[in-house]
């Protein structure tokens, strides 16, 4: 455990050396199969992965991170069975509701991006009131993508824009990428530099489909719930020795 910790602190001061991704996304994957590896039910693993999330935060926050944007709930996901679908709509309730006394005081800042509508009353009032009481704070931006999809977030983005060139805020010839990014969900976001992907899945499951157009990519085999603070390193590590091109050379 000793041995594990210092390698830990380590690994941490490496990696406060090298030049830190701003924004880090996160697809939270694979706490049905941790839990069924167990003999558990699924929605054991699921609240398994808050605590992973809980040890995530933390060291982003460590670390100096501007932004973390995770995955929680895809608009995919409502083709589950009843009752797991239902016990996701609660899990961020419960989390922000528990944890808002110290995210505030950690001066993090909450945002929410996807669909609330056909999410529980109670869920609503909890993320509303978590951004709410944090739209003040000044630190790191945690960013849920809730009832999420991509292609959704790019078509609420045309109607939008279509919206404001029909009733004459924008031409038509001043939509730029710039422009169409800022009309996006994450408008006052950078993108991200570095998307970590649990479970062993190679696929981005329809998450930030225009904002990952250059993120570096880093995956692993480990499950969600098992992910910690050691893995969060270690990906962070590999970004900082990748070479980002951009389309130059
Ligand atoms: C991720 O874990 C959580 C959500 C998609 C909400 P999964 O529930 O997808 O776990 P696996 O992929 O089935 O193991
Ligand atoms: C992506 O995981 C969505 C979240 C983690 C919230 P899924 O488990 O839904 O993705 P697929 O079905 O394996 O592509
Ligand atoms: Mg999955």
């Amino acid at each position: 455990m000793k041995k594990l910790q210092n390698r830990e602190e380590e690994l941490f001061q490496e990696v406060l050396k090298g030049k830190l991704p701003e924004h880090v996304a996160i697809i939270m994957d694979g706490n049905g199969r941790w839990a069924q590896k167990r003999g558990l039910p699924r929605l054991a693993g699921h609240r398994a992965g808050i605590i992973s999330l809980k040890k995530v935060v933390a060291c982003a926050q460590e670390l100096g991170i501007k932004v973390i944007t995770l995955y929680a709930f895809s608009t995919e996901n409502w083709k589950r069975p009843r009752r797991e679908v239902d016990f996701l709509m609660r899990l961020p309730g419960e989390y922000l509701q528990k944890e808002l006394g110290s995210l505030i005081e950690k001066n993090i800042i909450i945002k929410i991006m996807g669909d609330l509508n056909g999410v529980p009353e109670f869920t609503q009032k909890a993320i509303k009131q978590a951004v709410e009481a944090t739209q003040q704070n000044t630190g790191m931006v945690l960013n849920f993508a809730f009832n999420y999809g991509g292609r959704t977030e790019i078509v609420n983005t045309v109607k939008r824009i279509a919206k404001d060139v029909f009733e004459g805020r924008l031409r038509w010839n001043e939509i730029t990428e710039k422009v169409f990014a800022n009309y996006l969900d994450t408008g006052f976001l950078p993108d991200p530099d570095l998307l970590i992907r649990p479970s062993g899945e190679l696929r981005i499951s329809n998450f930030l489909l225009w904002q990952l157009a250059y993120t570096e990519l880093w995956f692993t085999k480990v499950m969600w719930p098992d992910f910690n603070k050691m893995y969060f390193l270690k990906a962070i590590k590999d970004y900082q020795k990748r070479e980002r091109r951009f389309g130059g050379i």
